[in-house]
């Protein structure tokens, strides 16, 4: 199996990443934004086709410019159709993260190995992502977790910032979570859409280690003040998740 970049604590205890989303960022003012939220993990790079999802956001030129001043790996999350016709453009702008939709995909094991080969050859080392709307079943990643370095469970329909976190995808963390700590596995799990300091800690008990948050970060005039909290809130809820489910075992 080809390791993942990054090295973690081990495969029960990853890391606790905030991954603010800039969707909900002055994007007229994003050199000042990208700075208030440098004591972030990741910076979250939403990419919306306007097929795949209605809106329309940003693509490989914007990227390679957000990727000049950022001092954080960029968590690129790719919302359109036929993302394989685009992987190399968005890797060579600068995605050391790169999401694809499960349902954006029907060979969603050539993809993810895709990624990985155009990495390779463009001597970049890229976390791979599978992205998951809330309606699709962690079934779809049961036979390529091998292939995969992140896995975003959408707690939102993509698209938009600023929607409701949906608690009915919580038991697929939980599955995604418990297979991978079965399997000895070092994958993350992100969530993405309506997470902030009301539910992170759902979120991160059920097994999520990387929590995407646009508005609930965006909105504060004190970001590091925010990232520090929801940072602390996912930790000790992981945590607990984490020695519940040793319990159970
Ligand atoms: C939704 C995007 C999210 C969005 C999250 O399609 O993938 O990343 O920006 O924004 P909030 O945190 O405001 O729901
Ligand atoms: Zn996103």
């Amino acid at each position: 199996m080809t390791k993942p970049a990054r090295r973690q604590n081990d495969e029960t205890r990853p890391e606790i990443l905030i991954s603010p989303s800039i969707l909900a960022s002055n994007f007229v003012d994003l050199a000042n934004e990208l700075r208030s939220i440098e004591s972030a993990d990741l910076i979250h790079v939403d990419v919306m086709d306007g097929h795949f999802v209605p809106n329309l956001t940003i693509g490989p030129p914007v990227i390679e410019a957000i990727k000049k001043v950022a001092t954080r790996p960029l968590d690129v999350h790719l919302m359109i159709e036929r993302p394989e016709l685009s992987l190399a453009a968005y890797i060579k702008a600068g995605a050391d993260i790169l999401g694809v939709h499960a349902e954006a995909c029907p060979h969603l094991h050539g993809t993810l190995g895709q990624i990985r080969a155009i990495a390779r050859d463009q001597g970049r080392t890229v976390r791979t992502c599978a992205v998951l709307n809330p309606s699709t079943p962690a079934e779809v990643l049961e036979y390529v977790l091998d292939g995969v370095d992140q896995i975003l469970v959408m707690t939102v329909n993509p698209g938009f910032g600023g929607q409701s976190f949906i608690p009915a995808v919580l038991p697929k963390i939980e599955k995604l979570r418990g297979w991978i700590e079965r399997r000895g596995l070092a994958i993350d799990i992100e969530v993405d859409g309506g997470i902030g300091m009301k539910n992170i800690a759902l979120a991160a008990s059920a097994g999520a280690n990387v929590f995407v948050a646009g508005t609930a970060v965006f909105e504060q005039q004190d970001r590091k003040r925010t990232i520090d909290d929801l940072r602390r809130a996912g930790r000790e809820a992981y945590v607990a998740g984490a020695l519940e489910r040793a319990k159970g075992r």
